[in-house]
Protein backbone atom coordinates (compact mmCIF):
# COMPACT_ATOMS: atom_id res chain seq x y z
CA UNK A 1 0.00 0.00 0.00
CA UNK A 2 1.15 3.11 -0.97
CA UNK A 3 1.16 5.41 1.99
CA UNK A 4 0.28 9.37 0.85
CA UNK A 5 1.95 12.38 1.65
CA UNK A 6 1.06 14.51 4.66
CA UNK A 7 -1.68 16.56 5.30
CA UNK A 8 -1.19 20.33 4.69
CA UNK A 9 -1.47 22.02 8.36
CA UNK A 10 -0.78 24.96 10.14
CA UNK A 11 2.00 22.82 11.59
CA UNK A 12 3.86 24.57 9.26
CA UNK A 13 4.71 27.57 9.80
CA UNK A 14 4.08 30.00 7.29
CA UNK A 15 2.53 28.12 5.19
CA UNK A 16 -1.28 29.26 3.51
CA UNK A 17 -2.53 26.55 6.41
CA UNK A 18 -0.76 28.21 8.95
CA UNK A 19 -1.75 31.73 7.72
CA UNK A 20 -5.77 30.53 7.37
CA UNK A 21 -6.08 29.32 10.77
CA UNK A 22 -4.21 32.31 12.63
CA UNK A 23 -5.91 35.15 10.57
CA UNK A 24 -8.56 34.16 8.29
CA UNK A 25 -10.83 31.67 10.85
CA UNK A 26 -10.89 34.34 13.65
CA UNK A 27 -11.96 36.36 11.56
CA UNK A 28 -15.07 34.47 9.97
CA UNK A 29 -16.04 33.39 13.80
CA UNK A 30 -15.94 37.49 14.90
CA UNK A 31 -18.04 37.99 12.03
CA UNK A 32 -20.48 35.61 13.09
CA UNK A 33 -20.47 36.53 16.22
CA UNK A 34 -21.42 40.09 14.96
CA UNK A 35 -24.08 38.63 12.76
CA UNK A 36 -25.55 37.22 15.71
CA UNK A 37 -25.49 39.95 17.64
CA UNK A 38 -27.02 42.25 14.97
CA UNK A 39 -29.86 39.69 14.66
CA UNK A 40 -30.51 40.27 18.36
CA UNK A 41 -33.43 42.49 17.24
CA UNK A 42 -35.45 40.92 14.25
CA UNK A 43 -34.78 37.88 14.56
CA UNK A 44 -33.75 36.53 18.22
CA UNK A 45 -36.34 38.79 19.81
CA UNK A 46 -39.13 37.45 18.19
CA UNK A 47 -38.78 34.09 20.48
CA UNK A 48 -39.10 36.67 23.68
CA UNK A 49 -37.22 36.00 26.61
CA UNK A 50 -35.57 32.91 25.34
CA UNK A 51 -34.16 34.12 22.14
CA UNK A 52 -32.52 36.81 23.35
CA UNK A 53 -31.02 33.94 26.49
CA UNK A 54 -30.26 32.03 23.17
CA UNK A 55 -28.57 35.08 21.37
CA UNK A 56 -26.37 35.61 24.93
CA UNK A 57 -25.98 31.86 25.01
CA UNK A 58 -24.55 31.21 21.40
CA UNK A 59 -22.35 34.19 21.76
CA UNK A 60 -20.49 33.06 24.48
CA UNK A 61 -19.99 29.20 22.85
CA UNK A 62 -18.60 31.05 19.79
CA UNK A 63 -15.93 33.61 21.64
CA UNK A 64 -14.73 30.41 23.29
CA UNK A 65 -14.24 28.42 20.48
CA UNK A 66 -12.72 31.84 18.76
CA UNK A 67 -10.25 31.64 22.35
CA UNK A 68 -9.77 27.77 22.30
CA UNK A 69 -8.14 28.40 18.59
CA UNK A 70 -6.52 31.15 18.80
CA UNK A 71 -4.53 29.54 22.00
CA UNK A 72 -3.95 26.44 19.93
CA UNK A 73 -6.30 24.60 22.36
CA UNK A 74 -6.51 20.52 22.42
CA UNK A 75 -9.94 19.77 19.44
CA UNK A 76 -13.28 19.11 21.73
CA UNK A 77 -15.54 16.07 20.92
CA UNK A 78 -18.50 17.21 19.98
CA UNK A 79 -21.58 17.51 22.51
CA UNK A 80 -24.57 18.23 20.81
CA UNK A 81 -26.66 14.96 19.43
CA UNK A 82 -26.97 15.49 15.91
CA UNK A 83 -26.97 12.47 13.39
CA UNK A 84 -23.26 13.16 12.23
CA UNK A 85 -21.76 13.70 16.00
CA UNK A 86 -20.39 10.21 16.39
CA UNK A 87 -19.18 10.20 12.86
CA UNK A 88 -17.25 13.53 13.39
CA UNK A 89 -16.17 12.46 17.43
CA UNK A 90 -14.93 9.09 15.85
CA UNK A 91 -12.75 11.02 13.04
CA UNK A 92 -11.32 12.67 16.29
CA UNK A 93 -10.04 9.75 17.70
CA UNK A 94 -9.07 8.46 14.24
CA UNK A 95 -6.98 12.48 14.23
CA UNK A 96 -5.80 11.72 17.87
CA UNK A 97 -4.08 8.04 17.07
CA UNK A 98 -2.28 10.15 14.00
CA UNK A 99 -0.68 12.45 16.15
CA UNK A 100 3.21 11.60 16.92
CA UNK A 101 4.39 12.07 20.44
CA UNK A 102 1.70 11.82 22.68
CA UNK A 103 0.56 15.27 21.09
CA UNK A 104 -3.19 16.07 20.95
CA UNK A 105 -5.10 17.13 18.31
CA UNK A 106 -5.51 20.87 18.28
CA UNK A 107 -5.99 23.78 15.93
CA UNK A 108 -2.31 24.28 15.13
CA UNK A 109 -1.01 20.62 14.97
CA UNK A 110 -3.24 18.79 13.05
CA UNK A 111 -4.56 18.87 8.88
CA UNK A 112 -5.74 21.94 7.71
CA UNK A 113 -8.67 20.50 6.08
CA UNK A 114 -10.02 18.48 9.50
CA UNK A 115 -9.80 22.13 11.32
CA UNK A 116 -11.23 24.15 8.97
CA UNK A 117 -14.45 21.83 9.01
CA UNK A 118 -14.63 21.31 12.28
CA UNK A 119 -14.72 24.62 12.71
CA UNK A 120 -17.72 25.72 11.19
CA UNK A 121 -19.39 22.40 12.50
CA UNK A 122 -18.55 24.06 16.10
CA UNK A 123 -20.32 26.98 14.82
CA UNK A 124 -23.65 25.01 14.16
CA UNK A 125 -22.69 23.31 17.77
CA UNK A 126 -23.26 26.62 19.01
CA UNK A 127 -26.13 27.17 17.75
CA UNK A 128 -27.99 23.60 18.09
CA UNK A 129 -27.19 24.14 21.84
CA UNK A 130 -28.64 27.64 22.25
CA UNK A 131 -32.49 26.70 20.96
CA UNK A 132 -34.69 28.02 19.93
CA UNK A 133 -32.49 29.33 17.12
CA UNK A 134 -30.66 26.21 15.86
CA UNK A 135 -31.73 27.08 12.50
CA UNK A 136 -29.83 30.26 11.93
CA UNK A 137 -27.86 30.86 9.32
CA UNK A 138 -25.33 33.22 10.17
CA UNK A 139 -23.80 33.42 6.41
CA UNK A 140 -27.26 34.32 4.75
CA UNK A 141 -26.96 37.92 4.62
CA UNK A 142 -23.70 37.63 3.01
CA UNK A 143 -24.80 34.88 0.44
CA UNK A 144 -27.74 37.17 -0.47
CA UNK A 145 -25.94 40.61 -0.85
CA UNK A 146 -23.39 38.18 -2.83
CA UNK A 147 -26.62 37.41 -5.31
CA UNK A 148 -27.68 41.21 -5.67
CA UNK A 149 -23.93 42.60 -6.34
CA UNK A 150 -23.89 40.17 -9.37
CA UNK A 151 -26.88 40.97 -10.38
CA UNK A 152 -26.00 42.81 -13.70
CA UNK A 153 -24.12 39.74 -14.45
CA UNK A 154 -26.26 37.19 -13.74
CA UNK A 155 -28.94 39.12 -16.01
CA UNK A 156 -26.40 39.11 -19.08
CA UNK A 157 -25.69 35.22 -18.55
CA UNK A 158 -29.45 34.55 -18.50
CA UNK A 159 -29.74 36.88 -21.47
CA UNK A 160 -27.41 34.87 -23.08
CA UNK A 161 -28.87 31.54 -22.34
CA UNK A 162 -32.23 32.24 -23.30
CA UNK A 163 -31.06 33.85 -26.51
CA UNK A 164 -29.15 31.13 -27.56
CA UNK A 165 -31.57 28.82 -26.94
CA UNK A 166 -34.35 30.70 -28.81
CA UNK A 167 -31.54 30.09 -31.89
CA UNK A 168 -32.18 28.17 -34.73
CA UNK A 169 -29.59 26.70 -34.96
CA UNK A 170 -28.93 24.62 -31.60
CA UNK A 171 -29.22 20.74 -33.07
CA UNK A 172 -25.95 21.39 -35.04
CA UNK A 173 -23.30 19.30 -33.35
CA UNK A 174 -20.30 21.53 -33.55
CA UNK A 175 -23.13 24.71 -32.17
CA UNK A 176 -23.79 22.99 -29.19
CA UNK A 177 -20.29 21.50 -28.38
CA UNK A 178 -18.81 25.64 -28.64
CA UNK A 179 -21.61 26.42 -26.09
CA UNK A 180 -21.24 23.38 -23.92
CA UNK A 181 -17.36 24.49 -23.35
CA UNK A 182 -18.60 27.95 -22.76
CA UNK A 183 -21.05 27.68 -20.12
CA UNK A 184 -18.56 25.19 -18.34
CA UNK A 185 -16.23 27.90 -18.40
CA UNK A 186 -18.94 30.21 -16.93
CA UNK A 187 -19.68 27.73 -14.62
CA UNK A 188 -16.04 27.14 -13.28
CA UNK A 189 -14.81 31.00 -12.76
CA UNK A 190 -18.04 31.40 -11.02
CA UNK A 191 -15.67 29.60 -8.55
CA UNK A 192 -13.65 32.45 -8.17
CA UNK A 193 -16.87 34.17 -6.21
CA UNK A 194 -16.94 32.70 -2.54
CA UNK A 195 -16.84 34.45 0.45
CA UNK A 196 -14.54 32.34 2.44
CA UNK A 197 -11.15 33.66 0.47
CA UNK A 198 -12.26 37.06 1.24
CA UNK A 199 -13.42 36.53 4.18
CA UNK A 200 -16.77 38.42 3.11
CA UNK A 201 -15.88 40.78 0.81
CA UNK A 202 -15.31 41.37 -3.11
CA UNK A 203 -16.99 38.13 -3.77
CA UNK A 204 -19.70 39.29 -6.58
CA UNK A 205 -19.29 39.19 -10.16
CA UNK A 206 -19.02 42.66 -11.80
CA UNK A 207 -18.01 42.06 -15.30
CA UNK A 208 -20.39 40.41 -18.13
CA UNK A 209 -19.08 36.67 -17.60
CA UNK A 210 -19.45 35.19 -21.24
CA UNK A 211 -17.28 38.58 -22.54
CA UNK A 212 -14.29 37.47 -19.93
CA UNK A 213 -13.79 34.30 -21.39
CA UNK A 214 -11.26 34.34 -23.91
CA UNK A 215 -9.16 36.88 -21.40
CA UNK A 216 -9.25 34.01 -19.24
CA UNK A 217 -8.60 30.91 -20.81
CA UNK A 218 -5.04 31.15 -20.74
CA UNK A 219 -5.35 31.00 -16.59
CA UNK A 220 -6.83 27.36 -17.48
CA UNK A 221 -3.86 25.00 -15.97
CA UNK A 222 -5.27 21.67 -17.09
CA UNK A 223 -8.30 21.52 -19.59
CA UNK A 224 -9.96 17.87 -19.55
CA UNK A 225 -13.36 19.98 -21.05
CA UNK A 226 -13.31 17.25 -24.55
CA UNK A 227 -13.26 14.50 -22.24
CA UNK A 228 -16.41 15.54 -20.17
CA UNK A 229 -17.72 16.36 -23.52
CA UNK A 230 -17.41 12.64 -24.70
CA UNK A 231 -18.84 11.69 -21.17
CA UNK A 232 -21.93 13.50 -22.29
CA UNK A 233 -22.08 12.70 -26.42
CA UNK A 234 -20.99 8.76 -25.94
CA UNK A 235 -22.27 7.09 -22.59
CA UNK A 236 -25.38 4.98 -23.12
CA UNK A 237 -27.15 6.27 -19.64
CA UNK A 238 -26.65 5.17 -16.84
CA UNK A 239 -27.67 1.72 -15.16
CA UNK A 240 -28.00 -0.69 -18.61
CA UNK A 241 -27.55 -0.69 -21.95
CA UNK A 242 -30.45 0.96 -23.27
CA UNK A 243 -29.77 4.85 -23.96
CA UNK A 244 -32.40 6.31 -20.97
CA UNK A 245 -30.92 9.63 -21.15
CA UNK A 246 -27.38 10.93 -19.34
CA UNK A 247 -27.51 11.86 -15.38
CA UNK A 248 -25.47 14.44 -14.28
CA UNK A 249 -24.34 15.15 -10.84
CA UNK A 250 -23.23 18.31 -9.66
CA UNK A 251 -21.43 18.71 -6.36
CA UNK A 252 -22.18 22.34 -5.19
CA UNK A 253 -20.14 25.05 -3.75
CA UNK A 254 -20.99 28.84 -3.68
CA UNK A 255 -24.27 29.94 -3.58
CA UNK A 256 -24.71 33.84 -5.24
CA UNK A 257 -23.08 34.56 -8.73
CA UNK A 258 -21.37 30.95 -8.61
CA UNK A 259 -24.70 28.98 -7.82
CA UNK A 260 -25.82 30.71 -10.88
CA UNK A 261 -23.45 29.71 -13.28
CA UNK A 262 -24.23 26.14 -12.00
CA UNK A 263 -28.03 26.26 -12.72
CA UNK A 264 -27.34 27.91 -16.54
CA UNK A 265 -25.04 25.01 -17.15
CA UNK A 266 -27.58 22.62 -15.83
CA UNK A 267 -29.95 24.36 -17.82
CA UNK A 268 -28.06 24.48 -20.81
CA UNK A 269 -27.81 20.88 -20.40
CA UNK A 270 -31.07 19.18 -19.84
CA UNK A 271 -32.24 22.11 -22.77
CA UNK A 272 -30.53 20.72 -25.87
CA UNK A 273 -30.82 17.23 -24.73
CA UNK A 274 -27.18 16.62 -23.43
CA UNK A 275 -28.74 15.50 -20.12
CA UNK A 276 -31.89 14.15 -19.26
CA UNK A 277 -31.02 14.65 -15.06
CA UNK A 278 -29.60 16.78 -13.38
CA UNK A 279 -28.79 16.32 -9.81
CA UNK A 280 -27.56 18.99 -7.07
CA UNK A 281 -26.09 18.35 -3.85
CA UNK A 282 -25.67 20.57 -1.40
CA UNK A 283 -25.01 21.12 2.33
CA UNK A 284 -27.27 20.92 5.02
CA UNK A 285 -26.01 23.01 7.58
CA UNK A 286 -24.00 26.38 6.80
CA UNK A 287 -20.41 25.72 5.39
CA UNK A 288 -17.57 27.27 4.55
CA UNK A 289 -19.25 31.07 4.60
CA UNK A 290 -21.06 30.88 1.00
CA UNK A 291 -21.82 27.34 0.23
CA UNK A 292 -25.40 25.94 -0.49
CA UNK A 293 -27.54 24.60 1.38
CA UNK A 294 -31.36 23.80 0.39
CA UNK A 295 -32.70 27.33 1.41
CA UNK A 296 -30.02 28.88 -0.53
CA UNK A 297 -31.20 26.83 -3.89
CA UNK A 298 -34.94 27.67 -3.04
CA UNK A 299 -34.12 30.94 -2.74
CA UNK A 300 -31.99 31.36 -5.70
CA UNK A 301 -34.51 29.93 -7.77
CA UNK A 302 -37.62 32.37 -6.67
CA UNK A 303 -35.45 35.55 -7.14
CA UNK A 304 -34.69 34.86 -10.48
CA UNK A 305 -38.66 34.05 -11.12
CA UNK A 306 -39.45 37.06 -9.36
CA UNK A 307 -36.95 39.39 -11.39
CA UNK A 308 -38.28 42.10 -13.48
CA UNK A 309 -35.71 41.59 -16.04
CA UNK A 310 -37.44 39.08 -18.67
CA UNK A 311 -34.37 36.77 -19.49
CA UNK A 312 -33.94 36.57 -15.74
CA UNK A 313 -37.28 35.42 -15.26
CA UNK A 314 -38.16 33.69 -17.64
CA UNK A 315 -34.82 31.43 -16.35
CA UNK A 316 -36.06 31.28 -13.21
CA UNK A 317 -39.66 29.92 -14.36
CA UNK A 318 -37.88 26.91 -16.72
CA UNK A 319 -35.86 26.62 -13.58
CA UNK A 320 -38.54 25.76 -11.57
CA UNK A 321 -40.25 23.54 -14.21
CA UNK A 322 -37.45 21.75 -14.05
CA UNK A 323 -37.61 20.89 -10.60
CA UNK A 324 -41.31 20.09 -11.02
CA UNK A 325 -40.81 17.67 -13.81
CA UNK A 326 -38.08 15.97 -11.78
CA UNK A 327 -35.21 16.75 -14.26
CA UNK A 328 -33.68 18.87 -11.32
CA UNK A 329 -33.68 17.65 -8.00
CA UNK A 330 -31.91 18.30 -4.66
CA UNK A 331 -29.76 16.53 -2.73
CA UNK A 332 -28.75 16.92 0.85
CA UNK A 333 -26.20 14.15 2.63
CA UNK A 334 -24.47 14.40 6.00
CA UNK A 335 -21.14 13.59 4.11
CA UNK A 336 -21.10 16.54 2.28
CA UNK A 337 -20.26 18.10 5.81
CA UNK A 338 -17.45 15.61 7.44
CA UNK A 339 -14.07 16.31 7.02
CA UNK A 340 -12.94 13.28 5.76
CA UNK A 341 -10.98 13.02 2.21
CA UNK A 342 -13.66 11.64 -0.52
CA UNK A 343 -11.66 8.28 -0.91
CA UNK A 344 -13.16 7.73 2.91
CA UNK A 345 -16.54 8.26 1.29
CA UNK A 346 -17.25 4.14 0.59
CA UNK A 347 -16.82 3.62 4.23
CA UNK A 348 -18.15 6.38 6.05
CA UNK A 349 -21.41 6.73 3.49
CA UNK A 350 -21.83 3.79 1.58
CA UNK A 351 -25.19 4.98 0.44
CA UNK A 352 -24.10 8.12 -1.01
CA UNK A 353 -21.15 6.17 -2.71
CA UNK A 354 -23.41 4.09 -4.52
CA UNK A 355 -25.98 6.72 -4.91
CA UNK A 356 -23.04 8.55 -7.05
CA UNK A 357 -22.36 5.13 -8.91
CA UNK A 358 -25.15 5.86 -10.80
CA UNK A 359 -24.17 8.99 -12.41
CA UNK A 360 -22.76 9.22 -16.08
CA UNK A 361 -20.85 12.25 -15.02
CA UNK A 362 -20.03 14.22 -11.70
CA UNK A 363 -19.07 17.47 -11.68
CA UNK A 364 -17.31 18.80 -8.52
CA UNK A 365 -17.05 22.76 -8.26
CA UNK A 366 -15.12 24.38 -6.27
CA UNK A 367 -11.89 24.27 -4.00
CA UNK A 368 -12.99 22.65 -1.06
CA UNK A 369 -14.41 19.85 -3.01
CA UNK A 370 -10.44 19.51 -4.85
CA UNK A 371 -8.83 19.41 -1.36
CA UNK A 372 -11.46 16.59 0.14
CA UNK A 373 -11.08 14.57 -3.23
CA UNK A 374 -7.26 14.99 -3.45
CA UNK A 375 -7.25 14.49 0.86
CA UNK A 376 -5.68 18.12 0.85
CA UNK A 377 -2.36 16.24 0.61
CA UNK A 378 1.05 17.57 -0.07
CA UNK A 379 1.50 16.12 -3.69
CA UNK A 380 4.09 16.19 -6.22
CA UNK A 381 2.55 18.60 -8.54
CA UNK A 382 2.90 15.89 -11.48
CA UNK A 383 1.20 13.11 -9.47
CA UNK A 384 -1.41 11.84 -11.83
CA UNK A 385 -5.28 12.87 -10.86
CA UNK A 386 -6.56 9.60 -10.12
CA UNK A 387 -3.56 8.49 -8.04
CA UNK A 388 -4.60 11.58 -5.64
CA UNK A 389 -8.29 10.44 -5.67
CA UNK A 390 -7.19 7.42 -4.03
CA UNK A 391 -9.56 5.15 -4.96
CA UNK A 392 -12.86 7.39 -5.25
CA UNK A 393 -14.00 7.03 -8.39
CA UNK A 394 -17.81 6.53 -8.72
CA UNK A 395 -18.23 7.34 -11.86
CA UNK A 396 -16.35 9.51 -14.48
CA UNK A 397 -15.99 12.72 -12.13
CA UNK A 398 -14.39 15.97 -13.21
CA UNK A 399 -13.56 18.79 -10.91
CA UNK A 400 -14.28 22.80 -11.92
CA UNK A 401 -12.16 24.73 -9.77
CA UNK A 402 -10.30 28.37 -9.72
CA UNK A 403 -7.18 27.21 -6.85
CA UNK A 404 -7.54 28.62 -3.03
CA UNK A 405 -5.10 26.24 -1.51
CA UNK A 406 -1.76 24.67 -2.13
CA UNK A 407 -3.00 21.60 -3.52
CA UNK A 408 -2.79 20.62 -7.14
CA UNK A 409 -1.55 17.60 -9.26
CA UNK A 410 -1.61 16.35 -12.61
CA UNK A 411 0.54 19.20 -13.89
CA UNK A 412 2.99 18.80 -16.39
CA UNK A 413 6.70 18.10 -15.85
CA UNK A 414 8.05 22.38 -15.34
CA UNK A 415 4.62 23.52 -15.35
CA UNK A 416 4.42 24.16 -11.64
CA UNK A 417 8.31 25.81 -11.79
CA UNK A 418 7.53 28.14 -13.94
CA UNK A 419 3.97 29.18 -12.46
CA UNK A 420 6.07 29.51 -8.76
CA UNK A 421 8.59 31.43 -10.95
CA UNK A 422 6.15 33.76 -12.39
CA UNK A 423 3.67 34.34 -9.44
CA UNK A 424 4.74 32.27 -6.25
CA UNK A 425 0.58 32.71 -5.02
CA UNK A 426 -0.68 30.73 -7.77
CA UNK A 427 -1.76 28.57 -6.09
CA UNK A 428 -4.26 30.38 -3.56
CA UNK A 429 -5.31 33.58 -5.40
CA UNK A 430 -8.27 32.21 -7.30
CA UNK A 431 -6.44 33.57 -10.70
CA UNK A 432 -5.58 30.01 -12.16
CA UNK A 433 -8.16 27.31 -12.42
CA UNK A 434 -8.42 23.94 -13.53
CA UNK A 435 -10.70 21.49 -15.30
CA UNK A 436 -9.66 17.88 -14.69
CA UNK A 437 -11.07 15.27 -15.10
CA UNK A 438 -10.98 11.35 -14.27
CA UNK A 439 -12.89 8.15 -15.48
CA UNK A 440 -13.15 4.55 -14.47
CA UNK A 441 -12.97 3.66 -17.83
CA UNK A 442 -9.56 3.37 -19.54
CA UNK A 443 -9.15 5.79 -22.18
O1 LIG B 1 -8.28 28.77 1.92
C1 LIG B 1 -9.04 28.87 0.83
C2 LIG B 1 -10.43 28.70 1.24
O2 LIG B 1 -10.95 29.74 1.99
C3 LIG B 1 -10.56 27.41 1.94
O3 LIG B 1 -11.08 27.67 3.16
C4 LIG B 1 -11.45 26.61 1.09
O4 LIG B 1 -10.70 25.60 0.55
C5 LIG B 1 -11.85 27.50 0.02
O5 LIG B 1 -11.21 28.67 0.12
C6 LIG B 1 -13.27 27.67 -0.20
O6 LIG B 1 -13.36 27.78 -1.55
P1 LIG B 1 -14.49 27.11 -2.38
O7 LIG B 1 -15.72 27.88 -2.06
O8 LIG B 1 -14.02 27.27 -3.78
O9 LIG B 1 -14.57 25.67 -1.95
MG1 LIG C 1 -17.30 27.35 -0.87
Amino acid sequence: VLIPPPSLSAKYEGSFAYLTVRDRLPLILTKVIDTIHRNKNNFFEKHGEVGVDAEKRAISFLSKLRNELQTDKPVLLLTDSADDTEAWNRYMQRQQDLMEDGQLVSWFKSPWLYVECYMYRRIQEALWLSPPIGDFDAFKEGKTSSFFESQQAIISLCTYLREILASTDNTNKKWLFEHFFRFLQVSLWGNRCDLSISAGQENSQKSNPIDCLADLQQFILVDDSDKVWSVLTSVQGSGGTEKTGIRVDIILDNAGFELVTDLVLADFMVSVGLAKEVRFHGKSIPWYVSDVNKQDFDWTISQTTASNHKHMSSCGVQWKRHVKDGAWSYHNHRFWTLPHEFCDMPAEAADLYSTLQGSDLILFKGDLNYRRLTGDRMWEHTVPFGRALRGFLPAPLCSLRTLKANVQVGLQPGQAEKLTSQDPEWMIRGKYAVIQFCSPLKE
